[in-house]
């Protein structure tokens, strides 16, 4: 299946079963102080799970841009991505767990024709960090109608307790449906547990919305029990269509193709593209590179595939020409010319920002290759005394093969940070 066919194919599957199709948002929030981005489904739909708007029919469906600066550390595995389409549908105060539940696993084997000898379902397993939260018994004597019980995985509230969307909010416990991608990933040694890389979450299945966690981080009931599930588009596009990563499917296979023929190396092309990506998709909102908030993750997004470019010693006026390339496959809402000519200027004034930070440390960063290490006390001094950014630091010394202090200089930097709050205080 193309990525164009995983869409039209879940919309059609909520849309035949009396949802209806809801326009996504943009990526950025409106009126939610607590979230930078989008980062789900079900965030701009916060208000309908609290109960301060009605959503315009119990029932919804639609494709939503996410962004997840949180996975950023993630970006070169196979399946993270700091923009990502996510699937989703609700019910809000409609069906609960056994619809949700039955629906998913009809959407997966039936119309997606996954074998569900491939499929596991986890659920929710409290513990003392949640008081007042029991386990999701009836999920998991849900799921025993359609799998059997060493594939019905109990999981702690870190992975099976979903949200809220920012510092408060919705939130529920959750399962999740995993895909086995095969032995020739990994083995399984013990057979209830999933295996990272080659258990993959494919859909978030259900959230079971039933809370609001407040600031204080005090749980009350939600006005209405909802369902809120979540797919990424391109995560089932790499299943269908095997490929390497959620980088390399159809829809971005030019793109991909253009970056990596130059870069040579799976992870570094992978960050590449999905960093240059998710700028784009921060520069058609209005996001500018600066040194705060959106507009400084923005300038690391760009900083960080100028360091994969420059350091392989290629020129940065290529990323124009990837930016372009990526440009004409991203769809939902078409770049106009004038969100190109945006990207453009800002992609070229970051550019010379970055040639001239090389230029200033280039004799710094030669000096660590002439020496062939680097303590955390001189990492620390580069960055703070000459403005070396981290992740330049790092990478340099990767390419260099040498060890980088990176726990020590955290720790510097932190004790750093801890001094200049108190003198400010
Ligand atoms: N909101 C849920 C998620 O993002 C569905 O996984």
């Amino acid at each position: 299946m193309t990525t164009e066919e995983v869409r039209q194919a879940f919309l059609e599957y909520f849309l035949e079963r009396d949802h209806r199709l809801v326009e996504p948002s943009g990526i950025i929030p409106k009126d939610d102080s607590t979230l930078m981005f989008i980062n789900s489904g079900m965030a701009p739909m916060k208000p309908y799970f609290t109960g301060q708007l009605r959503p315009p029919y119990p029932r919804l469906v639609n494709i939503q841009d996410c962004i997840r600066f949180v996975d950023v550390g993630s970006i070169g595995d196979s399946y993270h991505g700091t923009s990502f389409r996510m699937m989703g549908s609700w019910s809000f105060g409609d069906y609960f767990k056994e619809r949700a539940i039955e629906l998913a696993f009809d959407l997966i084997t039936g119309t997606f024709g996954i074998p569900a000898e491939r499929l596991s379902g986890t659920v929710f397993v409290t513990d003392e960090s949640m008081p007042g939260v029991p386990s999701d018994e009836e999920s998991a004597r849900i799921w025993e109608r359609f799998l059997p019980s060493n594939r019905i995985i109990g999981r702690p509230p870190e992975d099976n307790f979903w949200g809220p969307a920012g510092i408060s909010g919705p939130c529920g416990p959750c399962t999740e449906i995993f895909f086995d991608r095969g032995e020739e990933f990994a083995e399984r040694e013990v057979d209830d547990v999933l295996v990272p890389g080659r258990h993959i979450e494919i859909w978030n299945a259900g959230v079971f919305m039933q809370y609001f966690k407040d600031e204080a981080g005090v749980f009350s009931p939600l006005p209405m029990k909802c369902v809120d599930t979540g797919a990424g588009l391109e995560r089932f596009a790499m299943i269908f269509q095997n490929r390497a990563s959620i980088h390399e499917i159809d829809q971005y296979e030019k793109p991909y193709q253009l970056i990596d023929q130059r870069i040579g190396d799976a992870i570094w092309s992978r960050i590449i593209l999905d960093h240059l990506k998710t700028s784009i998709l921060m520069i058609r909102e209005g996001i500018t590179p600066s040194n705060t908030r959106e507009g400084y993750l923005l300038r690391r997004a760009l900083r960080r595939a100028m360091i994969g470019v420059y350091l392989r010693g290629i020129s940065l006026t290529i990323l124009q020409e990837w930016v372009e390339s990526l440009s004409e496959v991203i769809d939902d809402k078409d770049l106009t010319l004038r969100h190109k000519s945006e990207i453009a200027h800002w992609l070229s004034e970051e550019r010379t920002g970055f040639e001239s930070l090389m230029r200033r440390s280039g004799k710094y960063l030669d000096k660590v290759a002439a020496a062939k290490e680097l303590d955390a006390q001189h990492a620390f001094t580069l960055k703070t005394g000459m403005g070396i950014p981290e992740d330049l630091l790092e990478e340099f010394c990767s390419q260099h093969n040498i060890p980088f202090p990176k726990t020590e200089f955290l720790r510097l930097i932190e004790e750093h940070k801890e001094i200049s709050r108190r003198q400010k205080k």
